[in-house]
């Protein structure tokens, strides 16, 4: 325990050199008011670009069509099936939609491990992993009475060209598997199911996470017209005009984008904001040169990080007395969970000590704080990312809709956001501040990927019924 208490006005004094160290040694990475402004309108225009029939090709951020109209209008009813893979843990739910529209959405799921083999092997083998997992959920769960819907929540950038099929651009985050890339996804999770056999599903519909997010939220709140993921990945996507799709023929009505903003500053329209540390994430990451704005705001990143940081200020006699310990040097040992305990309100500083220590470090109380602060910034600058591009999308839509101030709800999941104690708070904060003519509401979209797959599923039933008829 630290005599906090005993010693406050020592302490303080203390906390504030240890403060301002870190800060000057960070300066790079603590971003100011008129630095994130120049952030959002460089994301402005990088929309622009992904959007447009000219430049879409050489985009950085893709604007991926979704071909998803519209967000839930109350008319989606019965159960589904959904997979939801590429997060931070792959999943399978049966999702109930009831009739009424204030009625829950209830929802049963089971978590598969995915081996690291799957990861990196072939991509036939991870398909049938996939499949083999639903088989195994169906037969527990005894659903393979009736033939089911099945909704894919398919977590990476895809080409869609209708809502039941996605072809691979490029995987992400720690997702390498041979033979997917360039391919329809849909098509090989159909055949991994066949192979598999005695599984009675249609695959109806295929949708990135940030779509769930805001299906969910939309199904609550007819206002959500964006879905924003800060977990494992980070993206977001939001529903534009037709007028301005320029892929899509048509120029009635709506559509949902999937920014796929994680690759802003892939050509280098970040490169001033890219710090040493950034840079040594990169190159040491199975993508190097892409998802460079994923990198600087995510949490597969963000422990990484605090630990390059940490090595190098040690390194410097700056930390820990000049003291480094193996598991201090070897990658992956310290994570965005930890960043996440060491930002708790009550027991950080306790939490801290105690995360060096496992480390095999022998912090004092001044290293403890220079920690936590390190955290914050880290952090503090994954927020004000988010924040500056958020504010770009939230500003279009507002032109779009040629409103002075725009009234909307943002649904928002993923682990990051869900598990770090301060982080929703100071997103909220920044992005009230750059964009003050938008009234945002943030909900929580739980488990909302999944959900929303759900909620696309019902209406391509319903679409697919009607062609029928
Ligand atoms: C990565 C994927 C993107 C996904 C995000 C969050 O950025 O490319 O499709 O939405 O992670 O999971």
């Amino acid at each position: 325990m630290f005599a906090v208490h005993l010693l406050s006005f020592y302490f303080s004094k203390l906390q504030e050199d240890q403060i301002k160290k870190v800060d000057r040694y960070l300066y790079a990475m603590r971003l100011s008011d008129d630095q994130l402004a120049d952030i959002s309108a460089r994301f402005r225009q990088e929309m622009e670009k992904g959007l447009s029939n000219e430049s879409n090709a050489t985009a950085a951020v893709k604007m991926l069509p979704t071909h998803v109209y519209s967000t839930p209008d109350g008319s989606e009813k019965g159960e589904f099936l959904a997979l939801d893979l590429g997060g931070s843990k792959f999943k399978v739910l049966q999702v109930k939609v009831s009739e009424d529209r204030k009625g829950k959405v209830q929802m049963e799921s089971e978590t598969f491990p995915i081996p690291e083999e799957f990861l990196n092997g072939r991509g036939t083998e991870l398909f049938e992993h996939v499949a083999e997992s639903l088989k195994s959920f169906l037969r527990k769960h005894h659903i393979n009475h009736t033939r089911k819907a099945l909704g894919f929540t398919f977590s990476f950038p895809c080409a869609q060209s209708k809502i039941d099929e996605g072809v691979l651009l490029s995987w992400s985050k720690n997702f390498k598997a041979r033979g997917v890339q360039g391919n329809n996804v849909v098509q090989l999770l159909r055949k991994a199911i066949q192979k598999v056999g005695d599984v009675d599903v249609d695959v109806l519909a295929m949708v990135n996470d940030t779509v769930g997010a805001m299906m969910t939220c939309g199904y609550d709140d007819q206002n959500c017209e964006v879905g924003v993921i800060i977990g494992t990945g980070t993206n977001a996507c939001y529903i534009e005009e037709m007028r301005h799709i320029d892929l899509v023929e048509g120029d009635e009505g709506r559509m949902c984008i999937n920014t796929e903003w994680g690759a802003f500053g892939d050509d280098g329209v970040l490169d001033d904001f890219i710090t040493s540390f950034d840079r040594e994430i990169d190159a040491a990451s199975i993508n190097p040169g892409k998802q460079l704005f994923e990198k600087m705001v995510s949490g597969m990143y963000m422990g990484e990080l605090v630990r390059l940081i940490l090595l190098k200020m040690a390194k410097k006699g700056l930390l820990f007395r000049g003291q480094v310990s193996d598991a201090l040097r070897t990658k992956g040992t310290f994570q965005t969970k930890h960043i996440c305990l060491i930002e708790q309100y009550k027991g950080g500083l306790e939490n801290t000590k105690e995360i060096l220590e496992d480390l095999g470090l022998n912090p004092s109380e001044d290293d403890c704080i220079a920690v936590q602060h390190v955290c914050t910034i880290v952090s503090f600058r994954s927020a004000n990312l988010v924040a500056a591009a958020l504010a770009a999308i939230l500003t279009r839509i507002r032109e779009n809709k040629k409103l002075k101030t725009l009234r909307t709800t943002v649904g928002v999941d993923g682990t990051v956001y869900r598990t770090h104690p301060q982080y929703p708070k100071r997103l909220h904060k920044v992005v009230r501040h750059l964009v003050p003519d938008c009234h945002v509401r943030f909900v929580l979209s739980e488990s909302g990927s999944a959900k929303g797959a759900a909620m696309v599923t019902a209406v391509a039933q319903r679409l697919a019924s009607q062609r029928k008829e």
